[in-house]
Parts: structure tokens; C-alpha cells; sequence
């Protein structure tokens, strides 16, 4: 039987919609619901117990709107409760899946020299949960986390390559190319905006990883295991905000173009929000 339910997705802000967009490219029959916490992200400064708090709530929503599975499209959100390892630090209603072990898993098999650099937000380095992945998939891989906070700030700005981004960014990276890193991953799900500047920085040796379109594949292989997926398309994508529409649907249709449906902004989310 074909599940013609939603897959729901969720992120901080827009960094998500490049988790979207992959899901979007493998899975053509789907319908998404995407959430965006714009009102409260970005969630990098925040704690891990405060981003906890905030996954339990987005997925009971995605539940309610009866996504048959969620995708945590936010690394710091899969750091917080997610990881490590052992399954959601919350009882989830439905299937979550995150997007810290796919990448790990293709960063494992690709890198040549065992040395494998990760960027994100400060919430998601802190908690060493790459570090963490890594031990159990790959023990022998030396990894190094470097914290890049201003990158979320940059993508949410619609910034993706000006000389600012570009210093910017060779700063953050200079540790890693000390460090000869041959392989990336952008542990954050805002950063393959950024993928541009990135290689540019970081030149063609150095392959990059991202944890959306690794994400994205995991979710294909769960669909087909758990006999979830559906046959055609029933009804528009939908796309909402806790935030301000305007802004997010400017960024959204930037990132993610024609294919933005609508942008609902969700009333009880704003409270939530503010209190
Ligand atoms: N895109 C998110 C991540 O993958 C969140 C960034 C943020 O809110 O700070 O970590």
C-alpha cells in the first residue's frame, strides 16, 4: 500500500531547505512539510537543553500534521537529542531520522588520508557528537571540529559569496587546511549554501560532504524499508514558519525556487516563540 502522508521536515531556519531541495531531487512523489523555526533559531548559541526542548515540540507538530516521518534537518537539533547513538532523547510519535550518521558514514568510506575536518554551529562542536559518530563507525579516522557561527548568520542574510563571506571564510578554514584535511563535512545544514566559497577556499583536493544530500538518501533507504513510500504526489508542499513569512519566503524561494507553495505563519508558534 502506498503511504501518501507528508514527510515532515524541520530546521532552525532555512538552512533545512537544502535537505528539502535533496529530498525534493530523489523523491519527486513526496509531498514535504517544512518547518522553520525562524523566531527562535539560530539555534547554534543556544544549549543543547534548550534545542532539545524545541526538537520535542517540532516533532510532535510534524506529527500532528501527520508526517509520516521527520527529518531533523538541522545538525545542531541532531546533536542535541538525537545523538548519541541511542535514539531520540524524547518519545517520539513517529520515525526521526538526523543528519549527523549518513554524513559520517560517506565522510568514513570517502577520506583517503583518515583525516577528516567538520564545520558547525558552537551548540553542535560542543557537544562532540561527530567525534562521538566517528568513534563508533570509523575509530581510526582523526577528526577535526572547527566552530564557524558566523556562516548560519551569512546564509540567513542571503550572503553566500561577497569579499566579507570570503575572508570570512578563509579565517574560519585556515586550522583545517593547516591541519590537511582532505575531506569536509559541512555539519551544518546552512553551509552547502555556502559550498562555492568553501571549495574555492579549500581547493579540489578536498572533497566536501554534505550532510543534505547524505540525509536525503538515508531517508530513500528508510522509505523503501519501512514500506512508506508513496506513489504520486497528493496535494502542494507546504512550507511554514514561526517567524516572519515575508522574510523566510524571500530566502526560501532564493534557496530553493519555484517549487515554494506557500508560507503559513503559524500563530500559536509565534507565542511559543516569545515566551
Ligand atoms: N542549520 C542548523 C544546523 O544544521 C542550525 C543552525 C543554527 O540554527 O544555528 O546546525
Amino acid at each position: 500500500m502506498p503511504d501518501r502522508r507528508p514527510i515532515g521536515v524541520f530546521d532552525s531556519g532555512v538552512g533545512g531547505l537544502t535537505v528539502a531541495r535533496a529530498l525534493l531531487d530523489l523523491l519527486p512523489d513526496e509531498r514535504l512539510v517544512y518547518f522553520g523555526d525562524t523566531a527562535r533559531g539560530p539555534y547554534g548559541p543556544r544549549s543543547l537543553d534548550e534545542v532539545r526542548g524545541y526538537v520535542d515540540e517540532l516533532v510532535a507538530w510534524l506529527a500532528r500534521a501527520d508526517a509520516k516521518l521527520v527529518v531533523a534537518a538541522c545538525n545542531t537539533a541532531t546533536a542535541a537529542a538525537l545523538e548519541p547513538g541511542d535514539g531520540p532523547s524524547f518519545d517520539a510519535p513517529v520515525p526521526v531520522v538526523g543528519v549527523i550518521r549518513p554524513a559520517v558514514a560517506t565522510a568514513a568510506r570517502a577520506t583517503r588520508s583518515g583525516r577528516v575536518g567538520v564545520i558547525g554551529t558552537a551548540a553542535t562542536i560542543a557537544s562532540r557528537s561527530y567525534e562521538h559518530a566517528f568513534g563508533e563507525i570509523a575509530a581510526d579516522a582523526e577528526v577535526f571540529p572547527q566552530a564557524c557561527p558566523a556562516f548560519v548568520s551569512f546564509v540567513e542574510e542571503g550572503r553566500t559569496t561577497d569579499p566579507g563571506v570570503l575572508a570570512r571564510v578563509r579565517e574560519e578554514l585556515a586550522p583545517l587546511i593547516a591541519a590537511e584535511v582532505d575531506t569536509l563535512i559541512l555539519g551544518c545544514t546552512h553551509y552547502p549554501l555556502l559550498t562555492g566559497v568553501l571549495s574555492y577556499v579549500l581547493g579540489p583536493d578536498v572533497l566536501l560532504i554534505s550532510s543534505a544530500e547524505e540525509t536525503a538518501r538515508r531517508v530513500v533507504s528508510q522509505l523503501i524499508d519501512d514500506d512508506l513510500l508513496a506513489d504520486r504526489r497528493v496535494g502542494d508542499h507546504r512550507f511554514v514558519t514561526s517567524g516572519d513569512a515575508d522574510g523566510f519566503r524571500g530566502l526560501a524561494m532564493r534557496f530553493l525556487g519555484p517549487r515554494l507553495a506557500a508560507v503559513d505563519v503559524e500563530q500559536p508558534w509565534r507565542e511559543l516563540a516569545s515566551s
